[in-house]
This record gives C-alpha cells, sequence and structure tokens, in this order.
C-alpha cells in the first residue's frame, strides 16, 4: 500500500517504522534539515524498553504535489503545527488522511478540509501511544509498549477502516477505534497542560519538579477543574479511572505523579510548551461554555503563559 507519513519527529518516525516492517510503501515527508538525515542515515529509531535499534530505508520527498495520490496520509506533529500542512492536504487528490497528535479542534480542522478540499476527503483523528527524543543526529529514541494508536471519525465509523487494517495487518500495532475520538482527545488535554505545566515551570528539569508538592497539588486541581468543564458540556470523559482519581483519591494522584516522574525513563518524553500553550486556548471556548469557575486552571495558565512570553522576548 502507498503510505505518506508527514512529520517525521519522534512519533511519526515510529509509525513509518511499523508501517515500512508492515510491508507497506512508505514515503516520508520532511523538511530540509530531517530530510538529509534521513537521507544519509535512514530512519534509525533505538527502542529504549525492547533495547534494539533498527535501520530503514524510507523514500524521502520535500513537497507534496496536488496529484500525487497515497491510499493513506498520516500527518504526526504537535496542535500547533497542523494548521500549516492543511491547506497542502486540501489541494492533494488522496482521499484517506488520519492526523495523530493532541488535537483541541478536531471539528473546525475537518471543516476546513471540508471547505477548502480539491477532492472529498475521509478525516479520521488519531493518538499514538508512544512517546520518545529525538537526539541531535536526528536518530530517534523510542519509548513504548507495543505500538498502539487511538482513532475515530467525528461522523461515525472511520470510512476508510479495511485500508487501515490492512495497513497494519503483518504488524503488532493495535488500532483502537473510539466511538467518540474527540471527547477522547479533549480529555486528554487536561492532564497533558496539568502535567506538562509543572515540569516547564521547572525548565524540564523532573527531579526538581517532583519535588514540588505544592504544584503537584494544584496539577491534580487542574485535572479535576478541566474534567469537570468536559462533564458540564456533556462529553464522555476518560479514561473514568484518572476521572474518578482526581475527584476521589487525590492524594493517590498526586503521589503517582511524583513518583512516575522520577523514574528515569520520563526524561525521554519529549514536549514543547508552545504546543502546551495553544491546547491551554484550545480549551477557552469550553471554558466560556462551561461557565465554572477554574482558578487552579487559571493559576496555571497565567504562571506558565507569562514565563513563555518572556522567553520569547
Ligand atoms: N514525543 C513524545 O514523547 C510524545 C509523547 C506523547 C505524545 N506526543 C504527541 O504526539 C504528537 C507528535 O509529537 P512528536 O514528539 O512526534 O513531535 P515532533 O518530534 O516535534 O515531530 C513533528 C514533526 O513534524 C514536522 N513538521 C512540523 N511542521 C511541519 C511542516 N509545516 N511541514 C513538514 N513537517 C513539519 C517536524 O519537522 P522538523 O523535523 O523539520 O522539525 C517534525 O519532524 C504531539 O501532539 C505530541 O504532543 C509526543
Amino acid at each position: 500500500m502507498r503510505i505518506l507519513v508527514i512529520g517525521a519527529g519522534v512519533l511519526g518516525s515510529y509509525l513509518a517504522h511499523v508501517l515500512v516492517r508492515g510491508g507497506n510503501e512508505v514515503t516520508i515527508l520532511a523538511r530540509v534539515k530531517r530530510a538529509a538525515e534521513l537521507q544519509q542515515d535512514g530512519l534509525v529509531i533505538r527502542h529504549y524498553f525492547q533495547r534494539k535499534t533498527t535501520v530503514d530505508q524510507v523514500k524521502v520527498i520535500a513537497e507534496l504535489q496536488p496529484d500525487d495520490v497515497y491510499d493513506l496520509i498520516f500527518v504526526v506533529m504537535k496542535y500547533n503545527d497542523f494548521p500549516a500542512v492543511l491547506p497542502i492536504l486540501a489541494e492533494n487528490e488522496s482521499s484517506n488522511i488520519v492526523l495523530v497528535g493532541n488535537n483541541g479542534d478536531t471539528r473546525s480542522m475537518q471543516r476546513f478540509f471540508e471547505d477548502n478540499s480539491r477532492t472529498p476527503k475521509n478525516v479520521v483523528f488519531g493518538f499514538q501511544l508512544s512517546g520518545g527524543v529525538r537526539e541531535e543526529n536526528g536518530h530517534v529514541i523510542c519509548i513504548r509498549a507495543g505500538g498502539q494508536m487511538v482513532l475515530g471519525s467525528l461522523d461515525g465509523e472511520v470510512p476508510f477502516k479495511p485500508l487501515m487494517e490492512q495497513a497494519f495487518k503483518q504488524t503488532k500495532y493495535k488500532l483502537d477505534y473510539q466511538k467518540d475520538i474527540n471527547a477522547w482527545l479533549l480529555s486528554h488535554i487536561v492532564p497533558i497542560v496539568a502535567i506538562n505545566s509543572v515540569s516547564y515551570l521547572h525548565d524540564g528539569d523532573l527531579a526538581q519538579a517532583s519535588k514540588d508538592k505544592v504544584r503537584w497539588k494544584q496539577a491534580v486541581a487542574v485535572m479535576e477543574e478541566g474534567f469537570a468543564i468536559l462533564e458540564k458540556l456533556k462529553y464522555p470523559v476518560n479514561p473514568a479511572v484518572l476521572v474518578n482519581g482526581v475527584k476521589k483519591h487525590k492524594t493517590l494522584i498526586y503521589q503517582g505523579m511524583r513518583f512516575v516522574h522520577k523514574l528515569r525513563f520520563m526524561k525521554l518524553v519529549d514536549g514543547s510548551f508552545s504546543e502546551i500553550a495553544a491546547l491551554y486556548q484550545s480549551f477557552e471556548p469550553l471554558k466560556g461554555q462551561a461557565n465554572l469557575l477554574t482558578p487552579a486552571w487559571d493559576a496555571f495558565k497565567q504562571q506558565t503563559f507569562t514565563k513563555y512570553a518572556l522567553e520569547q522576548r
């Protein structure tokens, strides 16, 4: 199957590796530096827990032409990077697109395709359950269990499910279809902004962050407020265990988060505050609609945005 992966960062590289090993004809669209790395060394991934390194050769392109048709296109990038590539995809004649990553704005992205595409598009949203970092030389260190993506369409069944199944048939990668992927992604934003805010306020120093009892308590409160917003707006919030945890077992969640951030491999989970800032902003309309008091959320947002503004000067 002809598959294009746009965004060969940490998660896109692993996804491309899985698809290559699954017998597909995989092309990666990459910008100049990344393209040069891929052409020189191939797609190099250190699988951290599996203690192995893989190298795959992939075709690399710098641009997507309108008549360059693929059976499936995966776009794997940060939420704030998606808008730059949507017009290029809308111009292209391929039909089946999966946008993979954090997303607080699935409906308007889908609407963009409906309003601007030359040919009709089937748009699906997904989130890959893995993490990692890129080293200076472009090699990826990948943290994962088996390899899994949660995914779904905003309008019922994934329209190209048979193609997805076929693409991953010869792999161990799991596809976890969600009835309400928008609710899944919105729910996921809540712990992501809370946890990343603590680490960002400590400049990514997780050893220091894990000692900050005050901010971890605040992070639990941020999650409780974020989930309350979604519940008030009748989103099916998940995972239920975390939602119940922040309501009924605050100390346990607080201790769990501090403990996890002491673990060595957590240093290898990448993030950038530009994406977290965009995710915070994506919640503003929901906060307005829910009309709830969110003092912990607002304080975290204000502290992190102040730091971010100073850094941008
Ligand atoms: N990494 C993790 O540990 C982790 C864990 C859980 C969830 N996630 C989520 O997964 C998503 C993807 O994260 P990631 O870590 O894989 O991101 P990433 O490493 O930043 O990769 C994004 C890739 O997209 C490319 N890109 C960005 N804008 C582009 C454009 N306009 N045209 C072409 N390519 C473009 C980047 O190109 P360049 O190489 O040229 O910069 C980069 O290769 C995010 O939502 C993230 O929060 C990540």
